[in-house]
């Protein structure tokens, strides 16, 4: 039985460009932070002393999240014993209110690719993916996210729809969604399904929390970049999510492109805006 996550309000992605502002006060718009886990992992690396001492003075005053992008859950490897201890310490250390990672692979044969590369959606990798969640959970002692991933292309071996393959992991995994409306919104365009049918498909009482993030239009498709604000079509399925399906502790990604807090702080507050309505 999934544990449900707590709606902790709106947060937002915490990058090194607003460190400063974080560290001076937290703004009163955020109520929880999101950070990349493999930014702080090998804490006791001396170079990476002062993240490492930025995220526990803002845990003093926020609760945090950690979002993986290298756990690799879908790779045909095993699990990385090395990567789970350091993500275990860091846990014990930060105390995050929970973890995520995404549905993909990052790499093979023990080498790291840096992309969240995308998955054939079948029984066969559906054992697969929900076998190495379950370990990692037990392992950890603890529920995860997984993300659905933005992806490029679709395998003619997939026998099932990502929506689909999502509600079987959540269950037989007994995991819980960390649901990307700009991914849900870039993979709606990139591979031609109405997003709302995809929403509507979702198992509402997996979803521990949303991923807000803009991304840039290439024409025909869409690249999930990060890099420029939240677009009016994913606005609207947020609006869409709030009202249909509820309140889930929502965030806004941003990687590129980063502007100042003062600009980014309008998409926080355009987050409690609609949940306000
Ligand atoms: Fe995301």
């Amino acid at each position: 039985m999934f544990k449900a996550c707590q709606d902790l309000g709106v947060g937002v992605g915490l990058r090194p460009p607003h460190y400063p502002i974080f560290r001076n006060k937290t703004p009163d718009s955020v109520s929880f932070i999101e950070v990349i886990s493999e930014n702080f992992m090998n804490w006791h690396n001396h170079k990476i002393t002062r993240p490492i001492q930025m995220l526990e003075q803002v845990r003093q005053d926020l609760p945090v999240i950690f979002h993986g992008v290298s756990m690799s859950i879908g790779s045909a490897d095993d699990l990385n014993q090395d990567y789970l201890r350091e993500l275990k310490n860091l846990i014990q250390k930060i105390q995050p209110a929970w973890i995520s990672d995404h549905l993909c692979w990052t790499g093979v044969d023990n080498k790291n690719l840096h992309d969240l590369l995308p998955l054939p959606l079948t029984q066969g990798v559906l054992k697969h993916v929900t076998d190495k969640v379950r370990r990692v959970q037990d392992y950890l002692g603890q529920q995860i996210l997984i993300e659905n991933p933005s992806t490029y292309i679709e395998f003619k071996a997939s026998d099932m729809t990502e929506w689909e393959f999502l509600k079987e992991l959540c269950e037989k995994a007994d995991c819980g969604l960390l649901l990307d409306v700009n991914n849900v919104y870039v993979n709606s365009v990139n591979h031609g399904f109405d997003p709302v049918e995809y929403l509507k498909s979702i198992p509402v009482s997996r979803i521990g929390q949303i991923h807000l993030a803009g991304h840039s239009n290439q024409g025909d498709y869409l690249i999930d970049t990060h890099d420029a604000p939240v677009c009016s079509e994913v606005w609207e399925l947020f609006e869409w999510t709030t009202k249909n399906l509820g309140f889930f502790s929502t965030m806004i990604e941003r990687d590129g492109n980063i502007p100042e807090w003062e600009v980014l702080e309008q998409e926080v507050l355009k987050i409690h805006s609609i949940r306000n309505n």
